[in-house]
């Protein structure tokens, strides 16, 4: 609870309208995470405009200002002379982006540029413990753009665009994994899906492996208080404490249905059947393997600056009402995790082996 005890010392009430309204752009704003943050920022009284191209769920905010376009080309050129308190960034992938934004905007009424970055733009998920001045990644190739390939080191070089235009006053904000209604990855809707279709569930590793997570209406409630308070600085965001594996399979099977069979089976045994970590089991990663690191990064200083967490279950139960509500045809094929197949394969070789076979 010391985030909460942080949050009462700065004088910010979590909640609560703004003692100031101030004028904010939010660069995005209607795919995943921006809409939380447009909703936290709206209810804390802020003046509201979005910058977006108006493809990405076009017409979800009625009542704010949207500038239209596209902020890699001339587009961007609206913005000209234009005097905002804030800017939230939650959309840019290239320095450029960065750059020609902070060539338009009126730089000295800005106050502060809040950049959501993300933890990819760590170098080594190898080591435990990874704060904020951990080694960042490279680009190898100075002027790629390369998102695919580069995507950790091409965020880091947007953040340092942002430092460097303007210093002191930039929140860079570098979120874990990000869940919650809206997701458009699968990656955690995948559990709750899985437990809804039932029978016996290939839960990967032992129930009490740790995952760290951030619901995105967390993230945009802290970032709407963070811009109350005027913070800036470089923070991990994401859970300090990490949930269990159990623990979020367990609210799953609560929650969706306490009929699905978890089948825990162990990591070495996950490895030598050919299952790709993350990929086939999102959110699985081995102990031995390259990303050991990704489920104990250190979020310390965002907790202490006010960031706190709901239950999973919370975020459980209002994921699978979303993705209930989805059209079928976005329902009918999840965009990540392993199929049907292949999982009754690795669980029927699980039924075979020979310590099974000893104890059954
Ligand atoms: N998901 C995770 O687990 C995770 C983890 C760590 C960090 N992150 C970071 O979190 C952020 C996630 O962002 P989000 O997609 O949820 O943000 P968002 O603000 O909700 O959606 C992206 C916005 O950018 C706009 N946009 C896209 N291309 C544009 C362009 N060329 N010009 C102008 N506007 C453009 C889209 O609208 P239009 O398409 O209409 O233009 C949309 O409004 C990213 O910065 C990502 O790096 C994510």
């Amino acid at each position: 609870m010391k985030g909460v005890g942080a949050a009462a010392a700065a004088g910010l009430s979590p909640g609560l309208r703004a003692a100031q309204p101030l004028s904010v752009l939010v660069m995005g704003g209607t795919g995943f995470i921006g809409p939380h943050i447009v909703r936290a920022l709206r209810d804390a009284g802020h003046r509201l405009t979005l910058f977006n191209r108006g493809k990405t769920n076009p017409g979800l905010f009625p009542g704010l200002e949207l500038i239209k376009g596209d902020r890699l080309t001339s587009d961007i050129e609206q913005l000209q002379g234009r005097r905002w308190d804030v800017v939230i960034d939650t959309a840019a992938y290239l320095p450029r982006a960065v750059d020609t934004l902070m060539a338009q905007l009126d730089r000295d009424s800005l106050q502060q540029y809040v950049f959501v970055s993300t933890i990819s733009v760590y170098a080594n998920f190898g080591t435990p413990d990874i704060d904020e001045s951990a080694p960042k990644e490279v680009l190898p190739e100075p002027e790629s753009e390369d998102v695919n390939q580069y995507y950790g080191a091409l965020k880091f070089a947007c953040e340092e665009a942002a430092r460097g235009a303007l210093p002191g006053r930039v929140l860079t904000i570098r979120p874990g994994m990000i869940i919650g209604p809206g997701d458009p990855t699968d990656r955690f809707t995948y559990w709750p899906v899985r437990v809804a279709r039932g029978g016996r569930v290939l839960a990967p590793g032992a129930p009490g492996d740790t995952i760290q997570t951030i619901d995105a209406r967390d993230l945009a409630d802290w970032i709407a208080r963070c811009v109350g308070s005027r913070t800036v600085g470089e923070f991990n965001a994401t859970s300090d404490t990490g949930v269990s594996f159990g623990e979020m399979l367990g609210a799953c099977r609560e929650l969706v249905n306490p009929d699905a069979e978890l089948v825990w089976v162990t990591h070495d045994f996950l490895l030598a059947q050919g299952v790709n970590e993350w990929v086939d089991l999102p959110f699985w990663v081995s102990p031995e393997g390259e990303l050991r690191g990704a489920w104990t990064v250190n979020a310390e200083r965002a907790t202490v600056a006010g960031l706190t967490h709901r239950p999973i279950r919370d975020t459980v139960a209002d994921l699978y009402t979303w993705w209930q509500a989805q059209p079928a045809e976005r329902r009918a094929s999840l965009r990540a995790g392993m199929s049907a197949e292949r999982e009754a394969e690795v669980l029927a070789a699980w039924d075979q082996r020979p310590a099974a076979a000893a104890t059954g």
